[in-house]
Parts: C-alpha cells; structure tokens; sequence
C-alpha cells in the first residue's frame, strides 16, 4: 500500500538528518521534558542538544484526558530558543484538534493523537498532515492496534505507551514488547514504514528489548533527566543499549 507521504523508516527524518545517514541499528532518543527542571528549563535543553538527543518529546496533557496537566504551545519558543531540534508533540488532550493549529504555528515537526480522543481519527491525521507535519497514533496499553487498520496509510508514526499515559516515572509493562511486535508486524503486513516509538518506562534495561520487538523511536524522560551523571550520559547510555 503506498500512503500520501509513506515514509521509510530508513529515512525517516524530522530534521535534517535522516536514519539512513544516522547509520545501521540508529535510534532517535526524544527526550520528554515532562521530567526537566523546570527552574532552569533553557539550560536543561541545551544540555540536551550538547548530549546528543534527536528530538524534544512535549507531553501535553490537560486535566482531563489524563489525570495530570502540563503545559501547552507556550513551551514551543522556548523550545526554539535553546535548541534547533525537531519537535515531537504527544497529545493526551480531550479535544485534540483545538489544540493542533497552535502546535503547528509554533513549530511542532510531529504530532501525534490518541485514538480515544479523536471524533474523527482520520480527520485529525488528515490536518496534520495537511498543515506539513508528520503525524502519529499513541496507543495506551489496553488500546487495540486494531484501531489503527482504516487510518495506517495516514501513518508517520506509531507511539506505544509503556505504561499508563499521565505520569514519568511509572516504569515498563512487559507485555507492551509483545504489543511493539504485533504493531511491528502489522505495519509490515499493511505495507506501512511508518516509524515505531515507544514511550514510558524506557531504561537501559527496557530499551533492548524495545528495540528487538521492532521499535526504533525511544521517549525517555526520568532515565535521561534522572541519570545520576547527568543528561549527556543517560542520553549515551540509552543509545548504547539498543546496540
Ligand atoms: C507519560 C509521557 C511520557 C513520560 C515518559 O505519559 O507520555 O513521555 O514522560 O517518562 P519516563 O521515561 O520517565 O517513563
Ligand atoms: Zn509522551
């Protein structure tokens, strides 16, 4: 099946730097700031782009959706002041689709939509596209990746949740492996190169076996922001262990 924008994993790219040019087993690290210090937020977003992340994951969350509330388009000239990396936008919002012109006008490069949130999923992917961002699915745990069979040629992106959405910190399902696997394979069988993330829970003890059940896109917020030796060496060590 050939999509609007099929992207091959291998060249996927959010910046200028695609995976191809990344070289053989790379990854793309998109750190969440959900775990920063926030008291100094340009300086922790730096360090992030000195120690080499990919992307800058935002979780946004609203109160509702998830029981937990964050920020909203304002972080994005933030963003954009300290770091000139692609911005990848997680929206556990009720009502998406108010929200996505203000991600888009501030420069978010990837967005993605949970399932549940969505009146009309393939509207919501339609506009983002539409709108010149890459767009993305987020399936919880208990979502079925059935949901994903009508939208999968609308597809840049698949995020699954390693845990519940909401909170850093919780730590991994294991059985969300075998949940990457079976999204892994059908994305194959629809003829999709869509890319894989996985988010929540990822250390380098997860990451592995992550990586093995086809992910290939890792959201880290407390194993990076929480590393005793700071952000460089939590980025460098999650990267070392998908090797
Ligand atoms: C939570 C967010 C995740 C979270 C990851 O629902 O979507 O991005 O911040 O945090 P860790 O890496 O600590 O599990
Ligand atoms: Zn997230």
């Amino acid at each position: 099946m050939q999509g609007i924008l099929n992207i091959n994993p291998d060249q996927f790219s959010l910046d200028e730097t695609s995976m191809a040019e990344r070289g053989p087993l790379s990854i793309i690290i998109a750190a969440s700031i959900l775990s920063a210090e926030f008291s100094s937020l340009g300086g922790q977003l730096a360090a992030l782009q000195q120690g080499g992340a990919d992307w800058i994951h935002i979780d946004v969350m609203d109160g509702h959706y998830v029981p937990n509330l964050s920020f909203g388009p304002f972080v994005l000239p933030v963003i954009k002041k300290y770091t000139n990396l692609a911005v990848d936008v997680h929206l556990m919002v009720t009502n998406p689709d108010e929200l996505i012109p203000a991600f888009v006008a501030g420069g978010a490069n990837l967005i993605s939509v949970h399932v549940e949130t969505c009146r009309h999923l393939y509207r919501s992917l339609q506009s983002i596209r539409a709108a010149g961002c890459k767009a993305g699915v987020a399936l919880n745990p208990a979502t079925p990746l059935e949901s994903l069979r009508e939208v999968v040629h609308l597809l840049d992106l698949v995020l699954v949740l390693g845990n519940n959405p909401g909170f850093s910190g919780q730590g991994w399902i294991p059985e969300m492996a075998g949940k990457i696997s079976r999204v892994a394979q059908f994305l194959q069988q629809a003829g999709s190169s869509a890319l894989i993330q996985v988010d929540g829970g990822m250390t380098v003890q997860t990451l592995p076996e992550a990586y093995r059940a086809g992910a290939r896109a890792f959201v880290s917020g407390s194993a990076i922001f929480g590393h005793p030796g700071g952000i460089a060496q939590g980025i460098l060590e999650l990267r070392a262990a998908a090797k």
